[in-house]
This record gives structure tokens, sequence and C-alpha cells, in this order.
């Protein structure tokens, strides 16, 4: 059994090729995976839940809650439950919906709070197909990391014929089986992270810092995890959240304590990603209370902070890749250069201010790869998610060179 104890979201919308969900489920349940399934309401006029519920061994999730008792049906329970969220058939509207974080049903819910990878069969009428507005949801859900599995060519519930058949339950369960076989590229590696800002304090209210969010060592981190790797995340205060049981996060406020944690998880790491913003300098003293208004001239006296990155470069082995990032406003390939000389990187990924969408803030970047013979490898703008799968398949290639 290809699937043994994966547990499988399946997500059907109202399409006509709504039946074909049941040999689908079928198939799945045949290969040991766990099924859960997620109908809209349109989908139970094409096959009932009682069909549903028989063959995958479970009840059948329509609505938020069960209007006899009351009971919640948790799309966050379901999104962490899930191993893989497979959405068979997809219309165009529930794509569209998708793509635009329409979240009007409980299949749509717990798309927006899935954590695992997403596959979506889409199925329709080859003119809803091939329509702009739905090729342009595809790319936009592509662009999240969902997987498509492409429609087929053939004779369409419309009685016409061309591209918009959802691919048959066969073919589908392969390309899942293929998905939970891929070889993870990264296991039994640990991998340090450093991400978001670093707070310098002035006085017990106040610091200086700097606007870097962390979305992108964040995501570095999840991309690692997937691949296998051990991660140590070590990032200054941010909103966001890790759920991956393989990253062992360390909070920590300022560049003092990033460093210090960062050579001390560094020799046990094969690699480290330097995503964080760093604040260059910091107050020489910390008042011990709030500064007050009043003063004329009031000046605060900054020292450097340690330079992180170019500390681990001076403790890099022969065996260790050590990557960083540049954020440039001008002269970016000079200065992205001279970084990775001083600092001893492997590669470094550069940023410009100047591209629209990449920095702080945003959930795309735009980058550039520098590696130390100054190749240089440019990315379209994508989400920080595909950026990070990028960055990383660089570190494993690089990983790979150096272990040979
Ligand atoms: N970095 C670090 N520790 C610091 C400063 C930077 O580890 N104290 C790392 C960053 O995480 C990044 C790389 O060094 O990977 C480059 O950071 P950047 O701020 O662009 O460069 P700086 O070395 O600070 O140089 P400058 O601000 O003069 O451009």
């Amino acid at each position: 059994m290809k699937l043994q104890d994966k547990h499988i979201l399946l997500g059907i919308t109202g399409s006509i090729a709504a039946y074909k969900a049941a040999i689908l489920v079928r198939l799945l349940v045949k290969e040991g995976a766990q099924v859960k399934v997620v109908m809209t309401k349109l989908a139970k006029e094409f096959i009932t839940p009682l069909t549903m519920a028989t063959l995958s061994k479970s009840p059948i999730l329509v609505d938020f809650f069960d209007p006899e008792n009351g009971q919640w049906n948790s799309h966050v329970d379901l999104g962490m439950w899930a191993d893989l969220y497979l959405v068979a058939p997809a219309t165009a509207n529930t794509m569209g919906k998708m793509a635009n974080g329409i979240a009007d049903n409980l299949l749509l819910t717990s798309y927006l709070s899935a954590k695992c990878p997403v596959m979506i069969a889409p199925a329709m009428d080859l003119d809803m197909f091939q329509h702009p507005a739905n090729l342009r949801n595809i790319e936009v859900l592509k662009s999240y990391g969902n997987i498509i599995i492409e429609p087929v060519e053939g004779e369409l519930a419309s009685g016409l014929s061309g591209k918009g058949r959802m691919e048959e339950p066969e073919v589908i369960v392969e390309k899942v089986v293929e998905f939970f076989s891929q070889k993870k590229k990264l296991l039994n590696k640990t991998i340090l992270v450093t991400a978001g800002p670093t707070y310098e304090p002035i006085d017990p209210v106040r610091f200086i810092g700097n606007f870097s969010t962390g979305k992108m060592g964040f995501a570095i981190a999840e991309k690692l995890a997937e691949q296998g790797a051990n991660v140590f995340l070590i990032t200054g205060p941010t909103q966001l959240s890790t759920q991956n049981k393989s990253i062992t996060r360390v909070d920590v406020q300022t560049a003092d304590e990033m460093y210090e944690n960062a050579v001390k998880y560094f020799s046990s790491c094969d690699a480290a990603i330097m995503s964080a913003a760093v604040a260059d300098f910091k107050p020489v003293t910390k008042e011990d209370h709030k500064i007050k208004r009043g003063k004329e001239n009031f000046q605060i006296e900054l020292v450097p902070n340690k330079d992180i990155a170019a500390e681990l470069g001076k403790l890099k082995t022969s065996k260790q890749v050590l990557v960083g990032f540049a954020l440039e406003t001008n002269d970016e390939f000079l200065n992205a250069i001279k970084k990775i000389n001083t600092k001893n990187l492997d590669f470094i990924v550069l940023n410009s201010l100047n591209d629209k969408g990449a920095g702080f803030g945003f959930d795309t970047n735009k980058i550039t790869i520098i590696d130390s013979a100054e190749k240089q490898y440019q990315f379209n703008l994508k989400s920080k998610s595909n950026a990070a799968v990028d960055i990383v398949n660089m570190l494993t290639d690089v990983l790979q060179k150096k272990n040979n």
C-alpha cells in the first residue's frame, strides 16, 4: 500500500465530475490512506454524502457546524490533520475563490488554513477553462505553490469536446503517490536560519529597529523542513508563528542575543541562512528609566553590533555552507559581491528596493542569487514561499557539491 496512513482531505465541488470522486476515494483508501471528505453544497447535488461517507468511512463535512447538534466543524483542525489537501473536481468558481482568498464555505476555509501541500484537479467546459480569468486564477494558485493536475482533452458533459475533463481518478492517485514518494533532499541535515529584525533598547520603552517582518526567513525555514531538514530558527520580534515540528524556534530581541545563539548552534549545523535584518548599531547604554522630553539636542551614542554572518564566516568549515542576504538601494551587484567576500559566503540572495514588490512586509519577492564565482541567477517576482523554494534548491546543490 503506497499511501499507508497518509491523511488526505478531499474537497469535492459542484461539477458533474463529482461522481468520479467516489472512485477516487475508493482508490485512495485501497492504497492505505485515511480520507476525510469536505463537500460544497452544490457537490451534494451531484453525489450523495452517504456514498462518500460509506467509501471514506468518515462523516462528510459540508457546513461550518452540524445543524442537528451544533457541533463545530473546525477548518483549522482539518487543515492541521491533512498531509495533503486534494480538491477534485475543482470548478472554475471554487478555483476563483481559492485564488482570491474568499472563504464562504468549509471547503474554502479549510483551504485557507491548510498548512499542507494542495493538489487541484480542475473540471469544467473547454471555454470556461480557456477563459483568461480562469487561466489567471490557475497561475495565481500555482504561485501559491499549489499543484495543478491538468485536465485532459476529451468529450465533455456539455457535448462539446476539448480540454476541461478532470483527469481520471487512477491518474490522480498515481500523482498523489508520486508526490508522497518524492525523495526529501535535506534529510539528516541541520540548518540554522536567522530571521526578522533585531530591537536595540534605548530605554525601557524604546528601541532602534527596522521594518523587517521575518516573512522571508520563516518561509525559508518551512521549505527547509519540508525537505526533511532540522531547522534552528533564530528570530527577532515578529508576529509570525511556526507549526512544523522540525523547526526549533529561538526567540531573541537584540543583535547580541542573536549572535550568541547563532554561534552556539552553528557548529552542529550543515548550513546557515542569514535572512535577519540585524541592526548594525546599538546604543552604548540602555537607560534604566524612560527618557523624558525637554532636553535640547538630545543625542544617543551608538556602537556597532557584531556582524553575525561575518563571524559565522570565520567559523565555517570546508563542508558548511553559509548564505547571506543583501537588501540594497543602489550599486546592488557590487555591494552584494563585496558582502560575499567580507562575510565568506557561499552565495548571497540579493533584493533590490528598486524592484516593485520586493523588500520588507511584502508577501512577494524578486531575488537574484549570486554565487562565490560571481555567477548570477535571476528569478521573477514570486511569492516569498516560492522564492524560498529557489533558495533551498540552490542551498541543496551547494551542500551536495561541498560534501561529495
Ligand atoms: N548581517 C548579520 N549581522 C549583522 C549585519 C548583517 O548577520 N550585524 C547579515 C544579514 O543577515 C545579511 C547580510 O549580513 O545576510 C547582509 O546584511 P546587510 O544589512 O545587507 O549588510 P551589512 O553587512 O549590514 O552592510 P550595510 O548595512 O553596510 O549594507
